[in-house]
């Protein structure tokens, strides 16, 4: 299994001062940052493009794990690429040729990963094991920060994870959305490695704190 890595999500830090969020995530001696972009139509809401990963990509080495909810992902490897992307997202669910866009993101130099909606049947992930290193499993329904964990997430971790040990293979799993420490700690038990936290952490009084009993 992966070491375990708590990804800081920056939905849930102030849109007016991203660099701000960013030094946060820094100061709490994490390496990774979740970015959320949404467009509205895959999911009900509009977060931010790549013009704002390109304008952080000079302010830090956090790495850019980069969680696309849009309906054509495959229109915007490049862009993501371009602005400083390390890994690159994308869903199972949307309307894109899936094999294409991780053979792209792949072409560009970044990691693919693979992410499902709480209600989508994980063996829709099975085509594509072989080539993410990581599968993305939404504990929320993916649009909005501060929602409550969906537990029936933890039979997909599940499912995955005794596919990654039947395989041999070392792709991350990863959950998003509603994890705190408790929720967290149920996920990592049900065989998860890396945690998505946007409003736990960001609102959490001491955050190097909050991410190491997460990952405890
Ligand atoms: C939901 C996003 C999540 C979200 C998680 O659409 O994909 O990454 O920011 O936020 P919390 O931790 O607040 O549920
Ligand atoms: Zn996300």
């Amino acid at each position: 299994m992966p070491n375990a890595v708590v990804a800081p999500s920056l939905l849930a830090a102030n849109h007016g001062d991203f660099a701000q969020g960013v030094r946060i995530v820094e100061e709490a001696g994490l390496n990774w940052l979740h970015l959320d972009i949404m467009d509205g139509h895959f999911v009900p809401n509009i977060s931010f493009g790549p013009q704002v990963v390109a304008d952080l990509r000079p302010l830090t080495k956090l790495h850019f794990d980069v969680h696309l909810m849009l309906t054509n992902p495959d229109r915007f490897v490049a862009a993501f690429a371009k602005a400083g992307a390390e890994r690159l997202t994308v869903h199972v669910e949307a309307d894109h040729d899936i094999a294409q866009t991780i053979t792209a993101i792949k072409s560009h130099g970044m990691s693919a990963g693979i992410a499902m909606n709480p209600d989508t049947d994980p063996r829709r992930l099975l085509p594509y094991l072989e080539s993410v290193d990581l599968a993305l499993c939404m504990s929320v329904f993916p649009g909005f920060g501060g929602q409550a964990f969906i537990p029936a997430v933890l039979k997909s971790i599940e499912f995955l994870a005794a596919e990654r040990a039947a395989r041999g293979a070392d792709f991350r799993i990863e959950v998003d959305g509603g994890i705190n420490v408790e929720t967290g700690r149920q996920c990592r038990t049900a065989g998860a490695d890396t945690f998505v936290a946007g409003t736990a952490f960001f609102k959490a009084p001491d955050r190097a704190a909050f991410a190491r009993q997460l990952t405890a």
